[in-house]
């Protein structure tokens, strides 16, 4: 799309009235993973969830949202020709830019550290809200693999979804920033549904008390509970599968830290998301994009 029709959008709110009917009546779960401190395993996780949630036949797409370094691609392996950038530029369609994964995983890669990239403009966000609305194909779940951090683009991801993993290892700086991303998406974006997952832990011990910690800070400071989604426990097998640039849902499946993947996924299917307009799940959060831009 060009600019004069980006601006054309914003101006008419944004849709036409079909793909607003898409967006408030599709049944896309679209679940956003994130940190506030980098290295503590969210792309290891997006992709492996979004592994075994295809392997159960349920259509997942998979967005590397991380504009600064892209490493969805490394960790599986894949070259691919188009990326964010090329839909984003209006070079390629959304369809034309999505490649193929293992175990059928669709995945959106994002760009390699191009520095113009690293923030996206208010149309850009646009373009993609667009493409994003006119995929043909009806997806079950739609995880997004963030940045870490409180940057502009990780709010705008984490505002596009309507559920948001925050991951944390047991380092305090982990907690520490965890708490100031959940501060920030729940004071400013009015973010709610927030579910801790603990990542890089000797035992269930160690996560729940992690989770204690984040629990009592945000329930006494902000009045916000948040929800434990599980632990994921440290294990090497997940550094040996990123080197065999393979999944370790794949190839260790029998691993601690892939059985409590997949605890994590049935805690996932089994939740019934509450708070959806319409009994329905939004689609993209595009009300509160433009509140706060
Ligand atoms: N449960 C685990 N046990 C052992 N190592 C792990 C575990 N989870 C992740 N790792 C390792 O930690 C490193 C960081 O993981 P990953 O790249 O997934 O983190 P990230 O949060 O996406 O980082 P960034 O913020 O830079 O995007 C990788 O080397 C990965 O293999
Ligand atoms: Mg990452």
């Amino acid at each position: 799309m060009d600019q004069a029709g980006v601006l054309r959008k914003m101006k008419n709110n944004g849709v036409s009235p079909a793909i607003e009917r898409k967006r408030y009546n599709g049944n896309t779960r679209v679940i956003a993973i994130t940190s506030g401190k980098g290295g503590v395993g969210k792309t290891s996780i997006t992709a492996n969830l979004a592994y075994i949630f295809s392997k159960m036949g349920k259509k997942t797409l998979l967005l590397d949202a991380d504009t600064g370094l892209a490493n969805i691609d490394v960790i599986l392996g894949i070259t691919t020709k188009y990326n964010l950038s090329h839909v984003l530029r209006g070079e390629k369609t959304l369809s034309e830019a999505i490649v193929e994964g293992p175990g059928g995983i669709k995945i959106l890669p994002a760009t390699s550290g191009i520095r113009g990239m690293v923030e996206l403009s208010k149309g850009q966000k646009f373009t993609l809200l667009e493409e994003l609305d006119e995929l043909d194909e009806d997806f079950d779940f739609m995880l997004i693999d963030t940045a870490a951090g409180i940057t502009d683009n990780v709010m705008y991801f984490n505002m596009a979804a309507r559920e948001i993993i925050v991951v944390v290892s047991p380092e305090p700086t982990s907690l520490t920033d965890a708490y100031a991303l959940i501060k920030m998406l729940y004071q400013d974006y009015k973010a709610k549904c927030f579910m801790l997952l603990v990542n890089m832990v000797k035992d269930s011990n160690e996560a729940v008390e992690v989770y204690t910690r984040l629990s009592n800070a945000t329930n006494h400071f902000l009045g916000l509970p948040i929800e434990y989604l599980g632990h994921i426990p440290y294990d090497q097998n997940v550094s040996k599968a990123v080197r065999k640039q393979r999944l370790l849902a794949e190839i260790f499946s029998d691993s601690k830290a892939s059985k409590s993947m997949f605890k994590i996924i049935e805690k996932l299917c089994l939740k019934q998301p509450k708070d959806y307009e319409n009994g329905t799940i939004k689609f993209f959060g595009r009300s509160n994009i433009d509140k706060n831009r």
